[in-house]
């Protein structure tokens, strides 16, 4: 089996302030974890899926990964993750099978990322041998300040706003992680960093990160939209 995701979840939700890692907080009745995770086995292709956990819900997220994966169970592995989320990558790369050739890494926190999504960025990458992320135009005007004073309008036409699964070849990424700088805030941005190339595909509305409150409001009422 040649592709796997990596799914990060070990994240303490600090901004969405429920007082529970965020992964397991659920979006209209279910966890965010488990829309994540069963995102990734709808997929016809084999993939093999780490889930990065809190270390203290070790269990509790296994149990809750064989619910989800069924049969597929054996293609899984759960993991404790780390101080950041760049740590908690490495450790989720760490756990991988011999025989990984392609690795996409996601946040449990866009759990309502399409399936759809998954498939182009892998596809896409398998295609051109390089890292691949989706991403949108940004949509507001943007404007470099000094303070609060504005000094310029950014030109948007070359700004973008990405998104998970980026999917990476697993060797390339391994050896971005082992020499990269923390300061990166992607895995894209660690890949780039170690000298690879990155390309974008089209990403989309739904698969936004949940971060604040209003956050998961949105996600609540999408998910209640598409049962209407
Ligand atoms: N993440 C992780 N390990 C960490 C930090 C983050 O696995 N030490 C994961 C989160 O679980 C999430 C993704 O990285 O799925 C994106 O992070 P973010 O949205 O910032 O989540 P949190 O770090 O949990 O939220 P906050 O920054 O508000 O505390
Ligand atoms: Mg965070």
């Amino acid at each position: 089996m040649s592709r796997a995701v990596v799914v990060v979840a070990a994240g303490s939700g600090t901004r969405l302030g429920i007082g529970d890692a965020k992964a397991f907080v659920p979006v209209a009745g279910e966890l965010m974890l488990t829309r994540a995770v069963r995102t990734v086995f709808t997929s016809a292709e084999p993939t093999f899926v780490v889930v990065v956990a809190p270390a203290a819900r070790l269990d509790e997220c296994r149990a809750l990964v064989d619910a989800v994966a069924g049969p597929a169970a054996g293609l899984t592995a759960v993991v404790p993750g780390g101080a950041d989320r760049h740590a908690s990558v490495q450790a989720g790369l760490d756990a991988l099978p011999d025989g990984v050739e392609w690795v996409g890494v996601h946040d449990a926190a866009r759990c309502l990322t399409p399936a759809a999504q998954f498939d182009a960025v892998f596809d896409r990458a398998r295609a051109t041998g390089d890292g691949v992320v989706p991403a949108l135009p940004v949509t507001d005007t943007v404007k470099r300040v000094d303070g609060d004073e504005v000094v310029e309008t950014v030109d948007r036409s070359a700004l973008v706003g990405v998104q998970t699964p980026q999917v990476f070849p697993l060797g390339a990424l391994r050896a971005a992680y082992a020499s990269s700088q923390r300061s990166e805030t992607d895995d894209a941005g660690v890949f780039r960093a170690a000298g690879g190339t990155v390309r974008t595909v089209p990403g989309s509305a739904d698969a936004f990160k949940i971060t604040t409150r209003w956050d998961l409001a949105r996600a609540e009422a999408l998910v209640a939209g598409a049962a209407a």
